[in-house]
């Protein structure tokens, strides 16, 4: 039996990626770039067991649902593929991430599967091989194998669509928290609608395309506040493509747009500061790591307020084998 325990954070995207053209391959329709976070980590061991009959997955100490399930399993019969092997793993998960908070992402979850169950089946994957990997479980665990900023090629076929680092200014996250609810349209379900109903969609797709080679040129020039603004305008600019679906989804909140509003206030007064958000309306926002606290302090009464940084990629912690 061979058991390996891998670790991972969950990304914030600052060009998004909404759309695939690849359901099965899980290629995307544009490229994405995202700063990989220091907190809300996912903690995963995949423990193969050659007698079991079927696969187990346990989140946060207890069964986990029958969809959850079967995306893991599903994951796992990709490894077993290419391992060659057979065996059912027991693999155990959990997040630092508050329960409910909207930031337990499948991001670190698909990225600590990816490098635990690598390890655990004994394939020889180098870091491109396992963001390759962890794209097949969910597109942003793709950039979660990447320390700090990464870059998600969106590639043409297998090989080419898988997430590197990229050199950028320093920068803080502050997270704002203003609905810990569960988002009621998943992006998985969301992704679909908007490709398949939103008359913006396309230009949303163009429009992002550019925008990331435009993201790539300001973070190599280390230019925070083109950063900044290219970051604001992609999100607003995905979720105004989401909002035109049919039937409509909405997951900014009047307490999402407030916090876009109390950052532009800051603008304003001269604290830079940028918003984001994914699907689900609390917001990210990003400012030099000097202003991280000035920014929280004024947003603080937006809701639940954490600074946050840059993390490490999605790396194994243990290994161990028994007969
Ligand atoms: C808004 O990676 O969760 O956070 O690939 O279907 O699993 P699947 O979707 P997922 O979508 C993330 C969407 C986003 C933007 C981003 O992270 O780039």
């Amino acid at each position: 039996m061979t058991t390996a325990t891998a670790r991972a954070h969950p990304n914030i995207a600052l060009v998004k990626y909404w759309g695939k053209r690849d359901e099965q391959l899980m290629l995307p329709a544009a490229g994405s770039l995202s700063l990989t976070l220091d907190a809300y980590a996912t903690t995963t061991t995949v423990s193969l067991d050659a007698s079991a009959a079927e696969d187990r997955f346990t989140l946060g100490g207890t069964t986990a649902t029958a969809g959850q399930t079967e995306q893991v399993v599903r994951f796992l019969d990709l490894v077993r593929a290419r391992a060659d092997s057979s065996a059912h793993a027991v693999v155990d998960s959990h997040n630092e991430a508050p329960t409910g908070a909207g930031l337990a992402s499948s991001a670190s979850g698909f990225a600590a599967l990816a490098v635990a169950a690598a390890a655990a089946y004994d394939l020889d994957l180098d870091r491109a091989d396992l963001s390759r990997l962890a794209r097949r479980g969910s597109g942003s665990a793709t950039r979660s194998l990447v320390a700090g900023l990464g870059i998600w090629h969106a590639g043409d076929d297998d090989a080419s669509s898988f997430a590197e680092p990229i050199e950028g200014p320093e920068m803080s996250m502050i997270i704002v928290t203003v609905d810990p609810g569960q988002k009621k349209v998943s992006s998985r379900e969301g992704m679909r609608r908007t490709a398949a109903t939103s008359p913006y969609y396309p230009g949303w797709v163009d429009s992002t395309a550019r925008s990331l080679e435009e993201m790539s040129a300001a973070c190599r020039a280390g230019d925070f506040t083109r950063v900044g603004e290219i970051t604001e305008s992609n999100a607003l600019r995905m979720h105004a493509a989401i909002e035109a679906c049919e039937p409509p989804i909405r997951y900014l909140r009047s307490a999402s747009v407030a916090v876009f509003d109390a950052v532009e206030q800051l603008r304003a007064r001269s604290i830079e500061a940028y918003a984001t958000a994914d699907a689900g309306p609390n917001v990210v926002v990003i400012a030099r790591p000097a202003d991280a606290a000035a920014v929280a302090d004024h947003l603080a009464g937006h809701g639940d307020v954490r600074i946050v940084g840059a993390g490490p990629g999605a790396h194994l912690i243990t290994t161990e084998e028994s007969a």
